[in-house]
């Protein structure tokens, strides 16, 4: 049956894919999954099993919000809508059936061949007629309009780096696709977009994949990524340390959503998506941890360099946290995820209010989890983001010079944008003045995130020895190339609302 609606959906597509070829496409698509679509990583928190997630209606939540760290491969495609029925009827009749929801993703004997998701823009939902207010300010102006705020060059200037399609209020939607194998995801890539044919025109696409071998799981400069997430409470048991949230953090509508009084009530257990595509300049890190690295004494300078990057970042390449692994890296605790997370920055003997000897205030996951130094609500997100782009060449290493783009496919989730990813990057990570409360009161920007408009950025404390020194970050060497902000329904909320004939 889904295979006529197809065929007929598909005639006169704009993707002008052949109709012969669109059905060997649909047939690779049939057959089940025998390996996970999902990669478990050592280092982080293994998921719940499937029974263990009572409280949440995880048949209704898109999969990608509590489970999207650990895809192999993803592919997003950015689209707008030209023809608003036909694209609301293939979406009832094609599209959504083939939703991926949380429960599905639990286990291989459920997970599809290719997970699709869906989430729509502002200016999406407004394509569709919906004109309800989500009580969501930065949603409803779209990322380009933030990019002041996120601490962007402006994006209206020539030479900077957004991508165009992110430029202006363009995009409506977005496809998420997820898979371990790339013919896998032509394959539904060709069928979802023909099936939409001439209603919607896809304007960008970009393709991440987990890291190859021993890389698996770490981001572009090598740290292990993922580790530390949020414990959604009802979803699984928290690990020591984990901080545990209201479902509502993350989903609207559930409790501890403050806003959940002003919802409408089809976004019940939806939850805003922020997309960035971060260009990572890999071999300029390289080269400026290497030549920045103060010496440390007992330990070579290969280790001092390493040193020096941990406390960057937060953790070593290994996933273990500086602050309990504080002069070498510790493979044993990285990739223990019942310890790897059990630290708050406090120690004995030591003043949480000028201590940096275990970990910098301006450290990356310090700057976007503050943990003992904020006694207050969370400003929390599920992070979702894949790498993508090859891995550095030869050339790019012995130059200096990024010449490939690659970087993070940056995804976070949660139910208000401006207490989530917003919050997080501009008034943490950009913010020099935080953390609050400290003997030093510009403890500089998040040294990998913390954006400047392209002007200087700095970071005291990333000298073991002498705290008092600032190290002057000469370059951004994550560079935003822009992004939206989407909502993704739930999946009923797909099929009786959006698509409601
Ligand atoms: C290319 C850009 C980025 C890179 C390379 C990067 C890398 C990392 C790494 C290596 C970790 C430590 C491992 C882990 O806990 O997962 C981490 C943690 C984290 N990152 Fe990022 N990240 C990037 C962008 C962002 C952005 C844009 C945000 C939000 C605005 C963010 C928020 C976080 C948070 C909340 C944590 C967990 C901190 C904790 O709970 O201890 N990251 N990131």
């Amino acid at each position: 049956m889904r295979f006529a609606v197809f065929l007929a959906l598909g005639a006169g597509c704009a993707a002008a894919v052949p109709a012969h070829d669109v059905l060997s496409q649909t047939s690779l698509l049939k057959g089940k999954r025998k390996m996970n679509l999902l990669q478990e990583v050592p280092g982080l928190v293994p998921l719940p099993s499937a029974a263990k997630v009572a409280g949440l209606d995880t048949n209704n939540i898109q999969g990608d919000i509590l489970v999207g760290m650990k895809k192999k491969q993803e592919r997003f495609i950015f689209w707008t809508i030209n023809d608003p029925a036909r694209f609301k009827s293939t979406l009832r009749a094609f599209i959504v059936p083939q939703i991926t929801s949380v429960q599905q993703l639990l286990s291989t004997t459920t997970q599809p061949l290719v997970a699709l998701n869906v989430a729509f823009s502002q200016t999406g939902l407004q394509a569709l007629n919906i004109t309800d207010n989500l009580s969501d300010a930065a949603f409803s102006r779209g990322q380009f309009a933030d990019a002041n705020a996120l601490g962007d060059p402006d994006p209206t200037k020539n030479g900077t780096a957004w991508v165009d399609a992110f430029r202006g209020t363009n995009i409506h939607g977005v496809f998420l696709l997820a898979s371990d194998n790339a013919t896998l995801l032509d394959a539904q890539e060709v069928v979802v977009n023909s099936s939409m044919g001439s209603a919607i025109s896809v304007v960008y696409t970009l393709q991440g994949s987990i890291r190859p071998g021993p890389q698996a799981g770490h981001e572009a400069f090598g740290y292990l990524d993922g580790v530390s997430q949020p414990h959604v409470d009802g979803f699984g048991t928290a690990f020591p340390g984990q901080q545990t949230i209201d479902p509502g953090v993350i989903l609207v509508g559930e409790q501890g959503d403050s806003l959940s009084a002003k919802r409408p009530a089809w976004t019940t257990d939806g939850s805003f998506l922020a997309f960035r595509q971060l260009k990572q300049l890999v071999p300029e890190w390289n080269k400026f941890i290497a030549s920045s690295a103060p010496g440390v004494p007992g330990l070579t300078h290969a280790q001092s360099v390493a040193l020096h990057g941990a406390r960057l970042v937060g953790r070593w390449k290994s996933g273990a946290p500086v602050d309990l692994s504080p002069l070498v890296d510790n493979a044993t605790l990285g990739a223990d995820p019942t310890l790897n997370n059990n630290f708050d920055y406090t120690h004995q003997g030591f003043d949480l209010s000028s201590d940096q000897s275990h970990c910098p205030f301006a450290s990356h996951v310090r700057k976007t989890r503050p943990r003992a130094d904020l006694d207050a609500a969370p400003n929390s997100i599920i992070r979702a983001g894949i790498p993508y782009g090859p891995e550095v060449t030869d050339d790019e290493l012995t130059s200096a010079t990024s010449t490939l783009d690659r970087g993070l496919a940056f995804v976070s989730y949660q139910s208000q944008i401006a207490k989530g990813f917003r919050f997080i990057q501009a008034s943490w990570a950009n913010n020099e003045k935080f953390s609050f409360g400290k003997n030093d009161t510009t403890p500089g920007f998040d040294a990998v995130i913390g954006a400047n408009r392209g002007g200087q950025r700095f970071m005291s404390g990333y000298d073991i020895n002498d705290a008092s020194k600032d190290l002057s970050l000469l370059t951004d060497f994550v560079v935003s190339k822009g992004g939206e902000y989407f909502f993704s329904p739930s999946i009923s909320a797909l099929r009786d609302f959006i698509t409601a004939p």
